[in-house]
């Protein structure tokens, strides 16, 4: 939006304020859409499930097509369930960032069957609420990647400052990828949180090669 303008002090305010506004707006339509998921569709499919669970057709083929329906809707709900899960907005202001971020990696490892090292003491840090939300999006998408594409046996989640700048990592052993290509239409995470990391100034650098694992760097600017 304002790439390769020279960005002067009053701008710089401007910008910070745009990117208040912006983050702001990204979490409230989370909210609205993580509501919707659960509660509407939730509901309904909740719903459909218990019809089917109870409803006998009397001939065989009919009762095992019953049976197949039945099945799609039960896995349609945990993904609508998974969905507004990982829609809802965080809950930055009671748990802190550190152990939103902790839980985030704890619980992607328990699910996965695998050792997590965690070192986010830098997170402890005060920081902007944009700071903050942008650096726990960023590990919320790149622990789902690790969850949905790695099969790792190992994932460490580290964040460090430096220099005024933070720098959080998301690194694992696993099937890693080419880096090199652009992700197809359907694949928006990664694109995702460059753009939100560029909003804060800050930004996103991947090392992964096939085979050799991937590490997620997202590094942020701590001063204005
Ligand atoms: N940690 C990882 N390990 C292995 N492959 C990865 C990892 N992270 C990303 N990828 C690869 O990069 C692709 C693009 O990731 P991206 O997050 O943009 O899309 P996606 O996860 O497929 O879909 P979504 O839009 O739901 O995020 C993935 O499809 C996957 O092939
Ligand atoms: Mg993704």
């Amino acid at each position: 939006m304002w790439a390769g303008m020279t960005i002067g002090k009053d701008d710089k305010a401007l910008r910070r304020e745009l990117a208040r506004r912006l983050i702001a707006v990204q979490e409230e339509q989370r909210l609205r859409l993580s509501r919707e998921l659960h509660d509407d569709l939730g509901q309904m499919l909740a719903s459909i499930a218990l019809e089917l669970h109870n409803v006998r057709a009397g001939s065989r083929e009919l009762d095992d097509r019953l049976a197949r329906a039945t099945v799609l809707v039960d896995q349609l709900s945990a993904k609508v369930h998974d969905a507004a899960w990982s829609l809802r907005p965080a809950d930055l202001d009671r748990l802190g960032l550190r152990a939103s971020v902790e839980d985030l990696a704890t619980m992607l490892c328990a699910q996965l069957g695998i050792s997590c090292d965690v070192d986010l003491e830098a997170l402890s840090s005060p920081l902007s609420r944009e700071i903050a939300l942008t650096l726990y999006r960023i590990a919320q998408e790149a622990l789902t990647n690790v969850g949905k594409h790695a099969q790792p046996s190992r994932v460490s989640v580290t964040a460090h400052i430096h220099d005024d700048r933070m720098r959080l990592t998301i690194e694992d052993d696993g099937r890693g990828f080419d880096g090199g290509a652009e992700p197809g239409p359907g694949h928006l995470g990664l694109a995702g949180m460059r753009e939100r990391l560029a909003l804060v100034g800050g930004e996103l650098t991947i090392e992964t090669a096939m085979t050799k694992g991937t590490t997620v760097y997202a590094d942020v600017p701590l001063a204005g």
